[in-house]
């Protein structure tokens, strides 16, 4: 990457891909979502070697309660587990910790835990990891065009103003993995700008590597926002 390419400030991850990454190992599909968790901690690393000052993860969308109960028991664990174990080399490397979506709808143990880890990580400065719990795009441009106009001007600054990503920077990319090319209702008003990558590799199998190749291809898009 040349020193004058564009570098991405924000960038989000859809994790697709974790029941097929453990079906093609015969594995229970519990273990695809265990391995998407070391997924997640590799990728928390590299995001902060590579300087990002934003990165934002799909865990749980709105639509993922219409799963069965037991994987739904599954993943609130990991995410339990996940901030156990790794929270204080999260604290420790300068990472500030954000939820979008509404993670209150979870079990009081998790808000706990969340809420625990908000706090904790509530003055660092460094990469901000954005984990969309509980989220769905409608529903967050729904709840700030209320905001917006409780206030009194539905204007798109005025609804952008009000969204769960508003203190974050743009985004500037947003990665797919598994062969999927679609959005799910993931980051819809923030990605109007965003370029869009969308890659083979299933969740568990992505790597910093990765990231620094979609990141080197960012850098050679050219992005001219309806301009010329
Ligand atoms: C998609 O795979 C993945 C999810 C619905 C959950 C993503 C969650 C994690 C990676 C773990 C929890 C995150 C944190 C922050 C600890 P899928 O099950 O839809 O895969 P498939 O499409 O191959 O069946």
């Amino acid at each position: 990457m040349t020193d004058d390419a564009p570098r991405a400030r924000h960038v989000a991850i859809i994790m697709d891909g974790n029941g097929r990454w453990a079906k093609k190992r015969h594995l229970p599909r519990a273990m695809g979502h265990q391995r998407g968790v070391e997924a997640v901690r590799k990728l928390v690393r590299g995001a902060r070697e590579f300087g990002l000052e934003a990165l934002t993860i799909y865990a749980f969308s709105t639509e993922n309660w219409r799963r069965p109960d037991e994987e739904i028991s599954d993943l609130m664990a990991l995410m339990k587990r996940f901030i156990l174990s790794d929270l204080d080399e999260m604290a420790d490397n300068g990472i500030r910790l954000k939820i979008i979506g509404d993670y209150r709808a979870f079990a009081s143990d998790v808000v706990e835990l969340i809420e625990g880890a908000l706090a904790r990580t509530a003055d660092n400065t460094g990469t901000i990891l954005a984990v969309a719990l509980n989220y769905g795009s409608h529903d967050e441009i729904a709840r700030a065009a209320a905001k917006a106009a409780a206030k009194g001007a539905v204007t798109p600054e005025a609804i952008e103003a009000e969204l769960d990503t508003a203190d974050l920077p743009p985004l500037d990319l947003l990665i797919r993995t598994s062969g999927e090319e679609r959005l799910s209702n993931f980051l819809l008003w923030q990605a109007a700008y965003a370029e869009l990558i969308f890659t083979e590799v299933l969740w568990p199998d992505f790597t910093a590597e990765h990231l620094g190749a979609a990141l080197e291809t960012f850098a050679q898009r050219e992005r001219r926002y309806g301009g010329r």
